[in-house]
C-alpha cells in the first residue's frame, strides 16, 4: 500500500494507473479536487479494488493521521500542489496554502507516523516528495544544466513555494530522520494535461480555430519530458533512492516554446483533424511577457542514471505526436475540463493581453 496525494491531476493519475498496471499494490489517492484534480482522468481504475479514492486536503492532518494509521502504507508520494505559474503571477496566496503549509502538514503527520513504525517497516518508509526543475531560477543561452546542488533561486510564487516546501522536506529528514527523498523534475507533457499549460492549451485552442498564444518572443526554453517517464523515474526513486537525497529528472529535450507551437500544428495538419483550419501555424499570436519569465531550463541528470539507472525512454517527437494524437482522441475528455471556469480562467490571463 502506497498514499498518493494529488493522484486526480496529471502526473499524479498517470502514476496511479502507472502504479496499478506496472507495481500492482493498492493506492490510496487523497486529492482536493481542485479545479486540476479529476476523476475522469482516473476512470480506468474507477471499478478496481486496489485504488482507494478519498477526496480532502493535503493540509487536514486529523485526515491525513487517520489515513496513515487506517492504510499503514510504505510510501507517501506526493504530487498534491497548485501547479500553474501564471495562477501564482494572479493570485500567489493559495500556493502558499496548499505548497507550503499544506506540505508541512503532510511531513508532520508523516513524521508522527513513521515515528510509531517498528522495524522492518521503518526503515523502508519513505516519503517521496515531488518537486520541480524551476526551484533552480533560470539560466542563460550558454550555462551548464541545473545539478542537484545548484543553488535554490526561484523566481515566481508557485517556484519560491515548491522552493520552501523542498527546504521542509529537506529539514524534516535531517533534523528528525524521516527519510525524505525529493524529485526535481522538468517540463512535463502527455495525457490528461490540463489545457491551461502550454502544449495541451495550444493544441486545445488550434482545434478551436483560436489564436495560440506565445509569450515575449517564443524564445524561452524548457526541457520536455514524457510524463509515463516521469513516472518511471518516480517509481525507481523509491525502490532505490537513498533517504536525503534529491534526483534531478530530465528530458534532455531542449525546445524553445516556438518550436514546440509549430511542431504541434505540423502533427495537426499532417493527422487532419476536420474542424483543423487548413495552416494551423498562421493562428500564432506573440502576446507580453509572463512577468518574471525565466528564460531557460535544463536538467543534468548524470545522478539518477548513474545511481538508478534511469532514462528518459520516449524521444519529443514521437512522445508529442502520442499527446495530440490522445487529445484528438478524447475530446470528450477536453468538453470536460474547458467549463465556464476554464473560460473565466482564459479571460483573466489572456484577456487584456492583446497582441505584444
Ligand atoms: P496538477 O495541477 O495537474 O494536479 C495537482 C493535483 O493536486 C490536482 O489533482 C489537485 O486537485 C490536487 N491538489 C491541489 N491542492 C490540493 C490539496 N490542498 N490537497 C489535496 N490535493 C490537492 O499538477 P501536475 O502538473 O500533475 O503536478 C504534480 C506535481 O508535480 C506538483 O507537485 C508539481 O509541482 C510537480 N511538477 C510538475 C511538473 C509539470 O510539468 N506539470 C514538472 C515538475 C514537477
Ligand atoms: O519546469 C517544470 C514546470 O513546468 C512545473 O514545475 C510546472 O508545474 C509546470 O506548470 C511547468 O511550468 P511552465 O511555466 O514551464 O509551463 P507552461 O506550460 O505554463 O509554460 C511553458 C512555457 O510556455 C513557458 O515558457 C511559458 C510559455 N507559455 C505558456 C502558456 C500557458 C506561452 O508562451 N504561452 C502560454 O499560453
Amino acid at each position: 500500500m502506497i498514499l498518493v496525494t494529488g493522484g486526480a491531476g496529471f502526473i499524479g493519475a498517470n502514476f496511479v494507473l502507472d502504479w496499478l498496471a506496472s507495481e500492482g499494490t493498492p493506492v490510496v489517492n487523497l486529492d482536493r479536487l481542485t479545479y486540476a484534480g479529476n476523476l475522469e482522468n482516473l476512470a480506468a481504475a474507477a471499478k478496481d479494488a486496489r485504488h482507494i479514492f478519498v477526496k480532502g486536503d493535503i493540509g487536514d492532518r486529523a485526515l491525513v493521521g487517520k489515513l496513515l494509521r487506517e492504510h499503514q502504507p510504505r510510501a507517501v508520494v506526493h504530487f498534491a500542489a497548485e501547479s500553474h505559474v501564471d495562477r501564482s503571477i494572479h493570485g500567489p496566496a493559495e500556493f502558499v496554502q496548499t505548497n507550503v503549509v499544506g506540505t508541512f502538514n503532510l511531513l508532520e503527520e508523516a513524521r508522527d507516523y513513521w515515528s510509531g513504525l517498528r522495524e522492518p517497516e521503518r526503515g523502508r518508509f519513505r516519503f517521496l516528495h515531488v518537486s520541480t526543475d524551476e526551484v533552480y531560477g533560470s539560466l542563460g543561452a550558454g550555462d551548464p544544466a541545473f545539478t542537484e546542488s545548484t543553488p535554490y533561486a526561484p523566481n515566481s510564487p508557485y517556484a519560491a513555494s515548491k522552493a520552501a516546501a523542498d527546504h521542509l522536506a529537506r529539514a524534516c529528514h535531517h533534523t528528525y530522520g524521516l527519510p525524505v527523498v525529493t524529485t526535481n523534475c522538468s517540463n512535463n507533457y502527455g495525457p490528461y494535461q490540463f489545457p491551461e499549460k502550454l502544449i495541451p492549451l495550444v493544441i486545445v485552442n488550434a482545434l478551436e480555430g483560436k489564436s495560440l498564444p506565445v509569450y515575449g518572443d517564443g524564445g524561452n526554453v524548457r526541457d520536455w519530458l514524457y510524463v509515463g517517464d516521469h513516472c518511471a523515474a518516480v517509481r525507481r526513486v523509491l525502490q532505490k533512492g537513498r533517504p536525503g537525497e534529491a534526483y534531478n529528472i530530465g528530458g534532455n529535450a531542449e525546445k524553445t516554446n516556438l518550436d514546440v507551437v509549430n511542431a504541434i500544428c505540423a502533427i495537426l495538419e499532417e493527422l487532419r483533424p476536420s474542424s483543423l483550419i487548413p495552416h494551423p501555424s498562421s493562428l500564432i499570436t506573440f502576446v507580453p511577457d509572463r512577468p518574471g519569465h525565466d528564460r531557460r531550463y535544463a536538467m543534468d541528470t548524470r545522478k539518477i542514471e548513474a545511481e538508478l539507472g534511469w532514462k528518459p525512454r520516449e524521444k519529443f517527437e514521437s512522445g508529442l505526436r502520442r499527446t495530440v494524437e490522445w487529445y484528438l482522441a478524447h475530446l470528450d475528455w477536453v468538453g470536460g475540463v474547458t467549463s465556464g471556469a476554464y473560460r473565466d480562467w482564459l479571460d483573466l490571463n489572456y484577456g487584456q493581453r492583446g497582441r505584444a
